[in-house]
């Protein structure tokens, strides 16, 4: 893995100052975060917005994660800051962590797709954070990839999808968390998990526990509600289509796909199993950051396969895995 200090030397000064200037004039550029790189536009600005969906290829109604380089900077764009969300900020910001407040009346419609929220984030990685003190204003960002499609984890994806289509695209190398940010909305009574991340569900209950929130005339509310249902149910998705497996049914479903005459790929926890059926069997790590990681390019790998689909296997239900569950599922509904 690499550090902050090889990431930061892959970006100079003068390519931030670049970057930054070409954000103010309106431009998109690709930078990169610790969780996927992102596309990102300056979002005080309506024009740059509708270039960013147009290139991304979003439906409007779909609303943006807006870029911080500081806790200071949340009064602009929020209507409120509770405490609650000072007491996650300081324990998980930097890092990949989104918080949904009430949007505060600087935010523009493309932003926050027309709700009273905003989605806001303090990213970790060195590049993105020189790029957001040097712009000194919010910067919006989805993954900079086309709608629908495998969030990028290295420069090299942004360029082969998005490149032609950007005024710039940062190299910071490969990000080192993999998948998207954990997103938590505070904006209504109860905190909700909206998308997992690896970020866990228990890490962040504890720090919710421990931050006093008054409920009017119910005392106090520290509970979590651990998922909004129905929330994008079929996105990173690879083109091949991915079936997904228990470990227990992994055997069987390559039988299957031998029984089918098809070619599969696999990407799996357990050892290969040998069958005239599977192309390529990639091997994921058992320690859920590592397997983060690796996760997208294995998909975008395997896609490249050319195989009839890609089988994938389970891991356990536990805190630390459901953000990787949770990809995996969304990329087999696509
Ligand atoms: O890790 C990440 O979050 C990356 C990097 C680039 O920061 N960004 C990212 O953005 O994943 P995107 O646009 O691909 O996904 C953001 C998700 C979307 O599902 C969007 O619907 C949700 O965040 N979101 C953003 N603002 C929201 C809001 N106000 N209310 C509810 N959901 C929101
Ligand atoms: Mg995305």
């Amino acid at each position: 893995m690499q550090n902050q200090a090889q990431a930061s030397a892959l970006v100079n000064d003068e390519e931030i100052k670049s970057a930054s200037n070409l954000l103010k004039a309106g431009q998109l550029v690709a930078f990169p975060t610790e969780t996927v790189y992102g596309l990102g536009c300056d979002a005080a600005n309506a024009e740059a917005l509708a270039r960013l969906y147009r290139v991304k290829g979003r439906p409007g109604d779909h609303p943006v994660i807006v870029h911080l380089s500081s806790v200071d900077q949340l009064k602009d764009w929020a209507k409120a800051v509770p405490d609650q969300a000072l007491a996650l900020a300081q324990k998980f910001w930097p890092g990949p962590m989104t918080l949904i407040l009430k949007k505060s009346d600087k935010v523009l419609p493309a932003v926050s797709g027309g709700q009273d929220t905003v989605g806001l984030r303090i990213p970790s990685h060195p590049v993105a954070l020189a790029l957001l003190k040097e712009f000194a204003s919010g910067i919006a960002a989805p993954s900079a990839n086309r709608h629908g499609k495998i969030s990028p984890t290295t420069a090299e994806h942004v360029n082969a999808e998005l490149g032609d289509l950007v005024a710039k695209v940062l190299d910071g190398g490969p990000c080192t968390v993999g998948i998207e940010s954990t997103i938590i909305d505070l904006s209504a009574d109860t905190p909700r998990i909206l998308r997992p991340g690896m970020i866990t569900f228990t890490e962040i209950e504890d720090v919710l526990k421990k931050t006093k929130k008054k409920k009017k005339g119910k005392g106090e509310d520290n509970s979590i509600e651990p998922r909004a249902p129905g929330t994008l149910s079929s996105h990173y998705a690879p083109s091949t289509a991915l079936k997904l497996f228990a470990h227990h049914n992994l055997p069987r479903a390559v039988a299957t796909a031998e029984n089918l005459m098809m070619h599969v790929s696999v990407m799996a926890f357990s050892d290969p199993i040998k069958c005239s059926a599977v192309k390529i069997w990639k091997q994921l790590s058992e320690d859920p950051a590592e397997c983060a990681r690796q996760l997208y390019v294995t998909m975008r790998e395997l896609d490249g396969t050319g195989v009839d689909y890609i089988i994938a296997e389970e891991p356990p239900e536990l805190p630390e895995w459901l953000g990787i569950l949770d990809r995996l599922r969304r990329a087999a509904n696509g």
